[in-house]
């Protein structure tokens, strides 16, 4: 068997007309985690269940841990946890009668059911709602629930699609903590879609960016951010707005665009010289009561947002300052329309 616990090729899946995953590949090694990124419609969930061989690829192929989703689907979902994006239930059942049911789903061995009970329900915090209905459970609740029912296969790899979408504050941090944990502890794969990007960064080493069912970027959070941009933005906050400041460093060479918003300027310049300092002493020069001035870094929402086209054909000229060129040649590669 080779490192991968996720190993996808050509993965494609056409719903009537729309052919919502596009030929997507990309490779999970074990012990890592990986998130799918994307807007609404992306294909992250399609893919999600192709993976977790809830529907069938009309081409390409998954293996999981080793086992092909479409040959061998049994032997997938006992390896597997996976996480719907919203996990429903039998509200008529408690949260042991429910456990004891996806336990006999999964086949566990009868005389290990209580132990594995036992111990989700207190990696996930549920211990003390054992005997309760799920009917009257929170969202938070249904999540931990959700999870506590994909870990009872004690799986090697964890699909989490959109795992804590609803949850507030709170609830998405603890649920971000117990996935962290099990990480570390448990030493799972982990896959997990989100529009929750610093959560994706808190979680995932590697990223893969979805539009449009097609795969446009797979790289580290890391690497995307400092090759995503050609030029540095420079975020510098006046005491009053002063547009005889704006004008001049507009002047300077190597600085792309001003953008005034009242006292604020966003400066746009080019990233292959260090500009700031000459940037500082031209406003000083100008007698700029600055209160603040830094580098402000491409957030993974500015990547996200430059990386997904509504259109192939706003691909070009005016995104190549955004896009790496080993990411271009990877859209180009996967865009087939
Ligand atoms: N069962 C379905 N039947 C028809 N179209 C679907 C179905 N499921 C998803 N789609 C469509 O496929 C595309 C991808 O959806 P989905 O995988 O759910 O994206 P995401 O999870 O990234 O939001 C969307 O355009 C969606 O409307
Ligand atoms: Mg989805």
């Amino acid at each position: 068997m080779n490192d991968f616990a996720v190993d996808v090729q050509g993965l494609s899946k056409w719903y009537g007309n729309l052919k919502a995953v596009d030929n997507v590949s990309f490779q999970v090694h074990k012990g890592s985690s990986f998130g799918l990124l994307g807007l609404n419609g992306a294909g992250k969930t399609t893919t999600f269940k192709m993976m977790v061989s809830l529907i069938r690829p009309d081409s390409g192929t998954a293996i999981i841990s080793g086992y092909d989703v479409v040959k061998a689907p049994m032997k997938v979902r006992s390896h597997i946890g996976y996480v719907a994006e919203n996990p429903a239930f039998y509200t008529r059942k408690t949260t042991l009668e429910t456990l004891r049911y996806v336990c006999r789903l999964l086949d566990v061995p009868i005389n290990d059911q209580n132990r594995r009970i036992d111990y989700v329900l207190g990696l996930v915090g549920l211990t003390d709602k054992k005997n309760a209905l799920v009917g009257g459970y929170s969202r938070g609740m249904r999540h931990r629930l959700g999870l506590a029912q994909a870990l009872l296969s004690e799986p090697q790899v964890l699909f989490l699609d959109e795992p804590t979408l609803g949850l507030d504050p709170l609830g998405a941090k603890s649920m971000r903590e117990l996935i962290l944990r099990l990480r570390q502890e448990k030493e799972v794969t982990v896959l997990m879609s989100s529009h929750v990007l610093p959560e994706v960064e808190a979680i995932c080493d590697m990223v893969g960016i979805f539009d449009h069912g097609h795969l446009v970027a797979l790289d580290t959070i890391d690497h995307l951010r400092s090759t995503a941009s050609n030029s540095l933005n420079i975020e510098m906050v006046m005491a009053e707005p002063d547009q005889q400041v704006a004008q001049a460093l507009r002047l300077l060479p190597g600085v792309n665009q001003v953008e005034v918003s009242g006292a604020k300027l966003d400066i746009n310049a080019i990233k292959n010289e260090d500009l700031r300092p000459r940037i500082m002493k031209e406003a000083v020069a100008n007698n700029a009561n600055v209160l603040s001035f830094g580098l402000k870094e491409n957030s993974l929402e500015d990547i996200l947002l430059h990386l997904v086209a509504s259109d192939a054909s706003d691909l070009p000229e005016q995104r190549s300052g955004l896009i790496p060129t080993s990411l271009f040649r990877l859209i180009q590669n996967n865009r087939r329309d």
